[in-house]
């Protein structure tokens, strides 16, 4: 077991999955000094953190990720003072409200209920079939592209404009801006959890922030005065409705979206080729019959899912596997490591197309269950059977390289080219 792990350090990014399954076996609730956190990588573990919000905050996804660790105020410093300054300048927010504005992904009990009530009604089932046309269509238009035999990077070609466009004109927000959003979301990635980390003020960093939230804040307001039946006029109605959500809090649900919208189907995409392309055996069962595609994504977001973590506060003190978790500390629930557990899905290291693994954890459990799902899997499984057809007569010979970030898991770019 390698003492050293440190589930924020980029050195276990290639493939993680040997060393979860030494934490599983040797310490199943591992602490790591660096992070001063505890990971947990048991898939009955995992369950129990994510299904007891009561114990187990989750206000660490605010205080964990976006604000580095602090649970209060981060410290004031030069560069802090400029940010906020720009800030109220650029945007008109109130910076006091930095540590106070609801997050629906951090928000616990009752707040997060009626927080999450207010885009639940964009999510339902039937809205999100409604987009299958509009899938097909952004599909089909790369599929020209690809047919023609021009360089076709998966990512940048499909995985990315798929999602982004969608996101888009469901939040209503300019399609011209696209290049932007994606732009804007690598940066929130890039600060949150890669290379940025440590570093949130960095001029670079700290100027984008500053401009999606100036956009944002714009396009607040226009709904405000030309509300429409879109999602963002729908979290903009709050402001008066019975949760009174401030302008920060509209503005954040609205970035919340693009962002969790645009970075995480990518790589299931991304991740579901690449695993066909690895497994060509299974690659062949799908072409020979493609109502398995369904069946693929839910392999890939066990097999290899886009988010590998979660981050929670424990509430109380709480004994997990024999480890005691004293209150107030960091607790990291695996995903990566419960969907590859042993104990839950046999022969777990095996893709295996027609596995129809039940409870995987690819998009959490419980009360914070991804709001996308449905969306994600019908983005993934038009995109895939665009594909599908054609995949078995391509490959893939460019080196693998990863996104940026120990959360977010995916290939940046994948070349596609006729098989030799
Ligand atoms: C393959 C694609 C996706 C994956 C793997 C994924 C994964 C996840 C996971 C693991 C969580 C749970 C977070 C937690 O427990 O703290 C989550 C929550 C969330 N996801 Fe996704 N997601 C995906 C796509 C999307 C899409 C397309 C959207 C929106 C358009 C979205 C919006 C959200 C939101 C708003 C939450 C917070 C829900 C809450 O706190 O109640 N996700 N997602």
């Amino acid at each position: 077991m390698d003492p050293t792990y440190d589930p924020c350090r980029p050195e276990w990014r290639d493939d993680p999955y040997p060393l979860y399954r030494e934490l599983r076996e040797a310490a199943p609730v591992y602490w790591a000094p660096t992070t001063r956190a505890f990971c947990v990588s048991r898939y009955a573990d995992v369950m129990f953190v994510l299904r007891s919000p009561e114990i187990f905050s989750s206000r660490a996804m605010f205080t964990f990720l976006m604000n580095q660790g602090y649970e209060g105020r981060p410290p004031l410093s030069w560069a802090l003072l400029r940010f906020l300054a720009k800030l109220v300048w650029r945007t008109r927010l109130n910076p006091l409200e930095f540590t106070t504005a609801r997050h629906l992904i951090a928000a616990d009990g009752e707040q997060h209920t009626s927080l999450r009530s207010i885009v639940n009604r964009g999510f339902t089932p039937r809205r999100i079939a409604a987009w299958e046309a509009r899938a097909r269509e952004l599909v089909a238009e790369a599929m020209v592209k690809l047919r023609s035999g021009a360089p076709f990077d998966l990512i940048g070609d499909l995985a990315i404009p798929l999602p982004v466009s969608i996101i888009a004109e469901m939040l209503g927000v300019e399609t011209s801006r696209q290049s932007d959003f994606k732009r804007w979301s690598d940066t929130i990635v890039h600060m949150v959890t890669g290379p940025g980390r440590g570093n949130p003020l960095a001029p670079r960093t700290a100027d984008t922030m500053i401009e999606v939230l100036a956009y944002l804040r714009q396009v607040v307001e226009d709904r405000k005065r030309r509300p429409t039946d879109d999602l963002v006029s729908a979290i903009v109605a709050e402001q008066d409705g019975e949760s009174g959500l401030s302008v920060r809090e509209v503005v954040q649900f609205v970035l919340l979206l693009l962002v969790a919208g645009n970075e995480t189907t990518t790589n299931l995409i991304g991740n579901a080729v690449a695993a066909l392309l690895d497994h060509p055996s299974e690659l062949a069962r799908v072409v020979a019959d493609p109502a398995l595609v369904p069946d693929v994504i839910e392999e890939t977001l066990r097999y290899d899912p886009p988010i590998q973590m979660v981050f929670r506060t424990a509430m109380q003190d709480v004994e997990v596997a024999g480890t005691r978790i004293p209150k107030g500390a960091y607790v990291v629930p695996l995903l990566g490591s419960a969907n590859r557990d042993e104990r839950q899905f046999p022969d777990p290291d095996r893709f295996d197309v027609s596995r129809r693994p039940q409870g995987h954890v690819g998009f959490g459990f419980g009360k914070h269950f991804c709001l996308g799902a449905s969306l994600a899997r019908l983005e993934a499984r038009v995109a895939l059977e665009g594909l599908v057809p054609h995949l078995g007569q391509l490959e893939s010979t460019s080196p693998r390289e990863r996104v940026d970030s120990f959360l977010v898991r995916g290939p940046r770019r994948l070349e596609l080219h006729r098989a030799a």
